[in-house]
This record gives C-alpha cells, structure tokens and sequence, in this order.
C-alpha cells in the first residue's frame, strides 16, 4: 500500500495512546520493503497501540538514528474503534491489528543498516545480528548481487519449507548473501487472506525478509481477495511497492505494477492477473513510458503467469498466460530485455535465448537465437552484447516450483529444460555475468546458465535448425500379413539430421546404428533413438517406443502416419495454403480446408472398404461449433500438396463426403478419431488408375476451429490413417456372413430358433437386402424365406461389420422340426 509521506500521519494519536501501561506485542516481525539507493522501508505489526519508534545505526549495539515520527505509517484492523483517521487494513484481517511502515530515508547508497523497533524506548524487535537493511548499489556494475527467485511457495508445508532451507544452506556454503527476495505470486495458497500470508509468508520467511527486500508480483491465489487495479486487500496490506517511481523508473501509480533499479538492473514487475493486458491499456502504456526512459545496464521483468509454459499451465491454452507472450513481450524485446521470470505453472522451465517468440501456438522456428544449453560447461554461455539493444535475446524462466511441482504437458518447443521437483532459482549478477541457477529442494543444482553482457555481439538470425524438445518421431505403418514397419523421424526434420537408434531397450549412442529406412519389426520391440544434427553439435533427447508387431486375425487393414512435411496442409479462408504450419486443422476463423496426405497407401484396387478414419490429436482446445465435411482428393493419387492460392479447395474431390459435427476439444494431446470414411476411400480405390501402393489426400472443409498437432508442429503426435478392407467385392464380403443357428426351448418345449451373421454396415447404402431361407430337407424346392426379428446386437463386432442375431420364423407359423437346414442370401 502506498503510505510513506502520506497525509495521514498519526504521529498525535500514537503519543497519546503510549500513555497506556499495556505493552504491544510484535504479532508480525519486522520485514524490509522498498528499498532505494537512499531509504528502506520497515514494516511490522503489534497487537496493542504504540509508540512507533524505528532506530537504526552501524552496529545492533548502536542504533543511534531515529526515524522522524511522520515517516511512520499507521493502518489498522477494519473494526478497530476510536481511530476515526486511521486507514484500514483489508477485511480479513484479525481483529486488533496495528500495522506499522516507517520510511527510513536520507541514507548512504548501498551501505548496511541495523535497525530496532520500538515502542517508545522499549526495543520491539530487531537490535540484533540479522535485523538490518541494505541500501540499494550504484547504477553502474559493480559488487555482485544476488536474489533468490522463487513463485508459488505459499501453502506453508513440507517442501515450501525445504525449497527455503536448501537455499539457505547454498547461500550459507558459499557465504553470499541475497540482496534481494523475488516473489513471482500465489504466496498465500488458497485464497490470499491476512492469516495465510502470516502464516504461508510471513512465518515461513522471516529469517530473510527480517534484513532482505521483498520484491513482489499479485498471483491468481492473492488474487481472490485482493484487487489489482484498485490495489486494495490484504497482498497490498502486505507489501509496500514503489507505484511512484520511488526506486526509479516511470511511477505506474499502481503497486500492482511497477518499476525499480537495483544496481545496473532495471526490474519490471507487471500484473499478469487482474489488470487489462490490451496494447492500448494503462498498464502496456505505462510499460512502453517506463522502458522509453530506462538506460540500465539489465532489463528483467516478471509477472506470475508465464509466457511460455506446459507445466501445470499452458501457455497456448490461457488466456492471461497468451496475452502476455502476444502484448508484453513485444514490447519488452523492443527495449531489450534480458530474462522474464513468472511462477504459476508448479514446475522449473526455461527458454533458450529466444526473440519474437509471440505466436499462438508456440513454434520454435524463426525465433531461437541460441539453442544451446547457455552453459559454459556445456555449448557454452549465452551471449549478448553490453547494454539494452532491441531484440538481443531473452532468456524466459517458470520457477512456480516453490511447493513442489505439478502436471506436465511436455517441453514447450521453446524450452531448453523442463524439471517437475521442487526446487527455486538463484540469479547472481558478477560483472558482466548473469549466472542463473536451479536448486531443487534438496539442495542439487539441477540447471545452471549464464547471460553475458559483453562488447558487442553481432546481430543473429534465428536458427534454421534449432534444438528441438522432442527425441526423434517414432511411428509405425502397418499392414496385416506384412510386418510393422518403424519410422524415425528426426526433429527438427532437417537435412544434415541423422537418428541413431537401438532395438534391444539399449541406450543409443552415436556408435548405434544410423536410421536408413524404415525398420521391419516382427515381435514386440523397444526402440530407443536420438537425432543428431549441425555436424553433431546438436543432440536431442532419447525417445523411447515399444512398437508392437501386427495384431493377428483375419482383419487386413493398413494403418499408415504422415511421413512427411509436406503431407500436412491448411489453406486459409483466403485460399493461402501453408504447409510448414505448427498446427493442422481447421486454424482460420473464415470457412475454410485442411488437407492430409498419406503416402503408400496399399490397398488393392476395387477392394471393399469396411472401414476407414483418420485420427489427429489436439494441439489446443477448441470449443466453437464446428461443422466439416471430409472428401478425397481426386487429382491425382501421387499429387502432393502445393503453396498455389487455393491449392486445395480448388482440387477435384470424391463425390462421397462425410460430415462431421467436431466435438468441442477439450484435452490436448488425447486422440481424436474422424466419421466413417469407407464410402469416401472406396470411391478413390475403385478408380480405374488407382493402384495399391498410391497415395491417398483427405479435403476436410469447414468452419470451427480446431488445431491438431501437425508433422511440423510435432511429428510424433500429426494425423495417422487406417483403412480397414476386404479385396473381395461387396456382395461376396457380404454373403461371407458367418451365418450360425442357436436354439433354444421355452418352458413350454416350443423350439425357438435364431439365426445370427455378421452384416455391412454399409449394406443399406448399398442397397443389399438379406434374407435367410429354411428347408428342413434342402430339396432345391424345398427353401422358403423366412420371416426375421431383430433379436440383438452380439459380442465380435468388427469395423465396418456388425454381428447381429435375428429370431427365425416360418412364413405360415408352423413349427420348426427335429432337423432343419438355413442358408443366407443377399441380393443386390
Ligand atoms: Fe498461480
């Protein structure tokens, strides 16, 4: 809350009320706030009236200064009687509250302080070793600084308390201490009142931010008491936060976003929660003002909700967490920023060094200026030059690890590293250096990277062939009587990228064989395989698949993934047509195409679709009503894709379709199938020129958004097709029904006869008509049509048949004899 110098100053009331005999108890240790290169703030809370003092001085021993009594701020529990001037603290606050913030001002830059506080002469607390506060540094680099970085910590329990001691004892070990405290929001778990930030902060902390400034951004949590654009509830009762420009930078007149330097590092800190996040709106605004004026030597900003994430949020999922990447980025990079820190997602993530990362959903090309490790043990440090230069490259962070980790959906593209423990950050400024380390709860470092800000670095274009999060694609094509057959698919799908794999559950190494063509697997099969590319500079990670022979049975199917980038297409409501997209789907909110192109597609011609659907997985939710119909591509079965203007709703197109009413996609990554497509496939096969072994495109046209994971985008999870088929024709499938006979007896001994076969589905389409004859001699005379009544659906159902049971009847009612012979006839 903004208090220091404010108007209402209780300096009359408080001597008056010193008079009391009843002495107050420190209910909240006294924690530093809003620090400058000239003033510390001094907060606490008693449960009694006092008579505020602050003294401070060289040494505990010798605290000979004292604040001025107008520098002391008062506020109070909401109930409190007889303090009409007063303002109050938040609602949740307990009763009896009295909460001090004294502004100790006139101080020497970068210089440490002890201080007491008091009631009248009576020492509160404080007067000893570990109470004191430090003036910020000079602009200009110069002794190493140190913060500790850390979001969502708050629910006070085991591993919050871990991830703190297995900082402390780090900085313990190497004997330097923090300058500076961090928080990247939601550290009063679960709704942000008083009593969880004294107990969830405040307690939990206080052997820190007793002589350490806290620096603060508004989480989700907080956010369900307290209000970020008013600035009101108990997070603004907590803190004291520069919205005047009290520490430098731009006043933003909010404490919910704010600036402020500390030694040659600018901080940003912006409300990622409950402020309106648009170009054009207050916060952007002042954003833009502030970096406008800023020179420092460092930019960092930070905010609760990440702009790049798959930990337990999705940064292409949400609303705050995209509006972030898309509107403050931008504008941050425009100005230079180094690092941008966020929490909410419970896990460790970070980038590499990235630039114009913005776009919905996250691609990892045209924007990765460095896809090393930034480590100088490893590919080596990241580089930069000296000073703030627009676009030099940013390093983003998660550290939402502070209780423990959460949910992950995987490495963002743009990610180096992603770590589901608990754990916080370290971020040391040496120099020129900016050493950022994660320690989990147990005290590991578990990564390390540096920023160097040196000279001046030549401008770079983003890398063409950046590290990829993903091991090598392993899909599978499948044909029943032939074996299944591997493919590995580097990522990134450059050209200099070999895959190295083994078959035997073995690690690979680059000694293991190099991926040529597709692998044959006969028996159930674990591949391992990495890729390795830029002349084995880059190595990916290991991905791992058991891949399982052809299921067996009489079933001939062939089921058969995108192999290739150019396999994928979308065209735009303008007709624009992208195949490199991340994403494939319906992506434009005007009608438009997507198409899927599968390549050896061995099916022989004019054999009987029974079944056929393709499955895509989604790579974002989509809740708009979509209506889409699918056809095939008729052009020319071997006619890939192009980037021609309407390349794809101007090609020639089956006259079967399949209209498909999308669900609303709801989880991401789980496999969706399409309609039936059997009439749409058999179409294409029952051409003259098909041939097995030809390649089959899908045309799917309609509105409603949906974006499925694409080859480009992540080959591993990009559409597969299945075709289930029979290389008779129809009528024979048809007729080849399995015809069986059950009978059964009434209590009455009346015999009761059921015949039961398997049917086409497509058979009404079709126009076959079944019927099943009797005769109880099999005299060509003898058969007579029976009459049937659908008895019930059985057990054995395969795609595109259906195992239906029928009670039999004779025509004229008559009974069933000892012995007696069906058969089933279709007719077309
Ligand atoms: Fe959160």
């Amino acid at each position: 809350m903004v208090r220091a110098h404010s108007p209402i100053l209780v300096l009359g009331l408080v001597c008056g009320m010193s008079e009391s005999p009843a002495r107050g108890e420190v209910i909240r240790d006294p924690y530093i706030q809003l620090t400058t290169r000239s003033s510390s703030v001094v907060a606490w809370r008693t449960d009694q009236s006092i008579a505020p003092r602050v003294r401070y001085g060289p040494a505990p021993g010798n605290l000979s200064q004292s604040v001025p009594a107008e520098q002391i701020v008062m506020r109070v529990s909401p109930e409190m009687k007889g303090l009409p001037e007063v303002p109050r603290l938040g609602q949740s606050t307990p009763e009896g509250v009295y909460q001090f913030e004294a502004t100790v001002s006139e101080l020497a830059v970068d210089s440490k302080y002890y201080y007491g506080v008091f009631d009248g002469d009576t020492l509160l607390a404080g007067g000893t070793e570990d109470a004191f506060f430090h003036t910020q540094p000079r602009a200009e680099p110069g002794r190493p600084l140190r913060f500790w970085v850390v979001g969502d910590t708050g629910d006070g329990g085991i591993i919050q308390r871990n991830v703190y001691d297995a900082m402390k004892a780090y900085v313990a070990a190497d004997g330097r201490r923090l300058d500076a405290f961090v928080h990247l929001g939601d550290m009063a778990y679960d709704d942000g009142i008083d009593p969880m930030f004294q107990a969830n902060f405040f307690d939990v902390y206080a052997g820190t931010i007793s002589n350490t400034v806290t620096w603060a951004t508004m989480g989700n949590h907080e956010g369900h008491t307290s209000d970020g654009t008013l600035g009101i509830g108990p997070y603004y009762d907590a803190y004291v936060l520069p919205a005047d420009g009290e520490a430098g930078g731009v006043p933003s007149g909010s404490e919910a976003y704010y600036s402020f330097d500390f030694g040659p590092i600018h901080f940003v800190c912006l409300n990622s929660h409950d402020e309106a996040r648009g170009e054009a709106d207050r916060m952007a605004t002042w954003l833009r003002q502030d970096l406008a004026q800023n020179d420092s030597e460092w930019l960092i900003a930070f905010w609760h909700h990440p702009p790049y994430s798959k930990g337990s949020h999705h940064s292409d999922l949400e609303d705050q967490l995209i509006e972030m990447r898309e509107v403050m980025m931008p504008i941050l990079e425009d100005h230079g920023v180094d690092m941008v820190l966020a929490g909410h997602s419970h896990i460790y993530e970070r980038s590499m060094l990235l630039d114009r990362a913005y776009v919905t959903p996250t691609d990892p090309f045209g924007v990765i200026l460095d896809d090393g490790d930034g480590n100088a043990d490893g590919d080596g440090s990241y580089l930069k030059s000296a000073h703030l230069h627009p676009h030099g490259g940013t390093v983003a962070v998660v550290s939402g690890h502070g209780r423990g980790s959460g949910l992950s959906f995987g490495l963002s593209p743009v990610h180096r590293i992603s770590l589901k423990e608990g754990g916080s950050v370290l971020m040391d400024l040496e120099g020129d250096t900016m050493k950022v380390t994660m320690l989990n709860e147990e005290g590991v470092v578990r990564d390390e990277f540096q920023l160097i800000k040196r000279g001046e670095v030549a401008p770079r274009l983003p890398l063409s062939d950046p590290w990829c999060p993903f091991g090598p694609a392993i899909v599978a094509s499948e044909r029943t009587r032939g074996k299944v057959q591997a493919h590995l698919i580097a990522q990134p799908d450059v050209p200099d990228a070999t895959v190295h794999y083994t078959l035997d559950g073995s690690e690979p190494s680059p000694a293991s064989p190099a991926y040529g063509g597709p692998i044959d697997i006969g028996a159930p099969t674990t591949i391992k395989a990495f890729s390795v590319w830029r002349g084995g500079e880059r190595r990916s990670p290991v991905t791992t698949r058991e891949v399982l022979p052809a299921t067996p049975g009489s079933l001939r199917y062939v089921r058969i993934p995108l192999l290739q980038a150019e396999d994928d297409a979308v065209e735009s409501g303008l007709g624009i047509v992208d195949l490199h997209s991340s994403t494939v789907g319906i992506t434009s909110p005007e009608a438009s195409w997507f198409g899927l192109r599968f390549q050896d597609v061995r099916v022989p011609r004019d054999a009987t679709i029974l079944s056929s659907f393709f499955v895509m997985r989604p790579a974002l939710l989509g809740m708009d009503p979509a209506k889409w119909t699918v056809y095939a591509d008729l052009s020319n079965q071997t006619r890939s894709f192009t980037e021609e203007i309407g390349g794809l709703s101007t090609r020639p197109r089956t006259t079967a379709s399949a209209l498909w009413n999308v669900v609303a996609w709801t989880g991401i990554g789980h496999q969706l199938s399409s309609p039936e497509l059997a009439a749409v496939v058999e179409e294409v096969v029952h051409r003259e020129e098909w041939a097995a072994g030809n390649s089959i495109g899908l045309l799917i046209s309609g509105a409603g958004e949906r974006s499925a994971d694409s080859f480009d985008g992540r080959a591993a999870g990009a559409p597969e097709f299945w075709v289930v088929y029979d290389e008779r024709d129809a009528l024979s499938v048809a007729v080849d029904g399995g015809l069986t006979a059950h009978v059964t007896m009434t209590p009455e001994g009346e015999r009761r006869l059921f015949a039961s076969f398997e049917i086409l589905n497509s058979a009404q389409a079709r126009g076959f008509v079944y019927t099943v004859e009797g005769s109880p001699t099999m005299e060509p005379e003898s058969w007579e049509t029976l009459n049937a009544s659908f008895a019930g659906t059985l057990q054995g159902r395969r795609p595109g048949l259906s195992h239906l049971a029928f009670e039999m009847s004779q025509p004229d009612g008559g009974i069933f004899g000892e012995k007696y012979f069906l058969r089933m006839r279709v007719v077309r």
